[in-house]
């Protein structure tokens, strides 16, 4: 086993002792990671280790039996998924969100006008009877860049229903990426994306991160996309974090090869209950 500092001074995201039990099950065992601000965190582990679980409590959809998360150095552990986005973490699902009714283009613009409702796009500054103008272009500009950033400019028009799965995970990743969170976890971006595609998808998604520079966490069971694109790499087993370090450190820890590696492979997606 091989396991860093599970605190960080720098840290942004702070996990102590977090413990989820569902009914036999454990999916969190004392879980304690400390998340340095603008890394970019891959996490690991066979289907069934936690890894959603863990995403679930950092974002609020579940809550711990016990344990805290900080955020900032503020306790976020008992606030609501839609405090949690207001402050500043952001998340895709394993499974994407999106209203397949609506186009591109309309899921983003539902997602900004969300954000502006929340003061996540910045203070109006306009003098009044410019402001609705002045909104209006912000949103413009602000849609055309997450067109632009996530290569979606194509597809602008299209209903999201009939989107190519890599095209529907960009679409929700930048749909998270719209409130300009601090944090943003990502529930396997490239699962059901072919393996032609997963590069493609997962450099233009990391540029556009970087550019924003947020700090990143991402569930992925592939290990070629882990080791390219993550620079410390959790690994989960049973609920536990059995490794933690740099990729090349983790990806040959003889436990990881042991539980992880050998085990791991995506279910179809469908074949999962929990988002
Ligand atoms: N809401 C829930 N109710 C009951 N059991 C749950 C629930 N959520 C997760 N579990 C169980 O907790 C364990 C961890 O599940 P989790 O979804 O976190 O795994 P995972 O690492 O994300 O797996 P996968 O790679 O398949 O997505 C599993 O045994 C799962 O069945
Ligand atoms: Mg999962």
């Amino acid at each position: 086993m091989s396991t860093a500092s599970s605190r960080s001074a720098a840290a942004v995201l702070q996990a102590r002792n977090l413990r989820k039990q569902f009914g036999a099950v454990t999916a969190a065992g004392d879980i304690s990671v400390g998340i340095e601000r603008l890394s970019v965190t891959g996490l690991i582990g066979s289907n069934g280790a936690g890894k959603t679980t863990f995403v679930n409590m950092i974002t609020g959809y579940l809550k711990p039996d016990s344990g805290t998360i900080e955020f900032d150095g503020r306790d976020i552990t008992t606030l609501t998924p839609r405090a949690i986005t207001r402050l500043g973490i952001a998340r895709s699902f394993q499974i994407p969100q999106l209203y397949d009714a609506l186009s591109v283009e309309e899921n983003i613009l539902v997602a900004l006008g969300t954000a502006a409702r929340n003061g996540q796009l910045g203070p109006a500054t306009a003098p009044r009877g410019q402001a609705s103008r002045l909104a209006r272009q912000q949103e413009e500009q602000a849609l055309a860049q997450i067109l632009s950033q996530f290569q979606l400019r194509d597809y602008r028009v299209r209903l999201a229903r009939v989107l190519p799965q890599g095209v529907r995970k960009a679409l929700d990743i930048a749909l998270a990426m719209v409130a300009r969170p601090q944090v943003l976890l990502l529930d396997e971006p490239t699962s059901g994306v072919s393996s032609e595609e997963k590069f493609a998808i997962m450099d233009m998604i990391m540029t556009a991160l970087a550019q924003q520079g947020v700090t990143t966490l991402f569930v992925e069971h592939d290990m070629e996309v882990v080791s390219r694109y993550a620079q410390r790499v959790l690994a989960f087993y049973d609920g536990r974090v059995i490794a933690d370090g740099e990729p090349k450190r983790v990806l040959q820890d003889d436990d990881v090869r042991r539980y992880v590696v050998g085990m791991s492979h995506a279910a179809p997606a469908g074949a999962r209950s929990h988002a």
